[in-house]
């Protein structure tokens, strides 16, 4: 059994289709990461995954640990284990991050204290993401995460808009994350992982078994990471080798 099996997945915002039929699958403790050009669909897919949006599953289905979950509210997929980092989360006016972090720890398996670690002690009494810098919105959504300790977890562009000085801070974390460290000094095991980058820098950090390529709402090719990358980076999307001779392991 995959730990995470999408089938023929389509996708609506509105009256257009954005999501055409997506099939892949994950196996447990295997880190994909998915590439594509703007607006392609990597965000609806993620999105689609843990149930939040404005867009509706027209057809197919998600499955997770064997279970269906595509009717399935957000807070039950997260209690299933499913957690993610979002692109671009919402300001929370009115809620503190300290109190999020609280809630989401004792619902989740991780602990409250890690705030110095993210760099997040002065952002505890704050409204979540209220006036947060593009680097400091993405400390906080690891800072959640780590609360959360999710068993699969979803990273939306984790380096988009974070300067050079706290790519380092966001790499590790996000390693400790998939790899465990500990957390609330019990070993945590190393976790499934579906990371959505553009430049490729979190791979510096961590090791991904898979890439995929997302073109107009499909996956298109499959490969070694580092392989698919180096083919986008020299033929771009459109023209990619991996995506022309069709190398699709799904
Ligand atoms: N709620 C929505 N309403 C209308 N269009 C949407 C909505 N959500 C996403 N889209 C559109 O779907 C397409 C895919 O978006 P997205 O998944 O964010 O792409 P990516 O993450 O690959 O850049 C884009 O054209 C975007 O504008
Ligand atoms: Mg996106």
């Amino acid at each position: 059994m995959s730990l995470l099996e999408i089938k023929d997945l389509h996708v609506q915002a509105g009256d257009r289709e954005i999501l055409k039929g997506v099939t892949f699958s994950m196996e447990e403790g295997e880190t994909c990461v998915l590439f594509g050009p703007n607006g392609s669909g990597k965000s609806t897919l993620l999105a689609s995954i843990m149930g939040y949006g404005q867009t509706k599953i027209t057809s197919g289905h998600i499955f997770f640990k064997g279970q269906d979950i595509t009717q399935m509210t957000v807070d039950q997929r997260a209690r299933l284990g499913i957690g993610m980092m979002m692109q671009r989360p919402p300001n929370v006016t009115g809620v503190r991050l300290g109190d999020l972090v609280k809630v989401t720890a004792a619902n989740g398996h991780g602990c409250t204290g890690h705030e110095a670690e993210f760099k997040m002690e002065d952002f505890m009494d704050r409204d979540i993401n209220v006036g947060f810098s593009g680097g400091e919105i993405k400390r906080s959504e690891l800072l959640q995460l780590s609360a959360q300790a999710p068993d699969f977890v979803m990273l939306d562009e984790p380096e988009s808009g974070v300067d050079l000085e706290n790519i380092g801070l966001i790499g590790r974390k996000v390693h400790e994350l998939i790899y465990g460290s500990t957390t609330c000094g019990r070993p945590v095991q190393r976790v499934s992982a579906l990371v959505i980058t553009h430049t490729g820098q979190i791979l510096d950090y961590i090791g991904a078994d898979r890439a995929y390529i997302m073109i107009d709402g499909t996956i298109r090719c499959s490969g070694r990471p580092g392989e698919l990358l180096k083919d986008i980076k020299e033929n771009g999307y459109g023209d990619c080798k991996s995506c022309r001779t069709n190398v699709k392991i799904l």
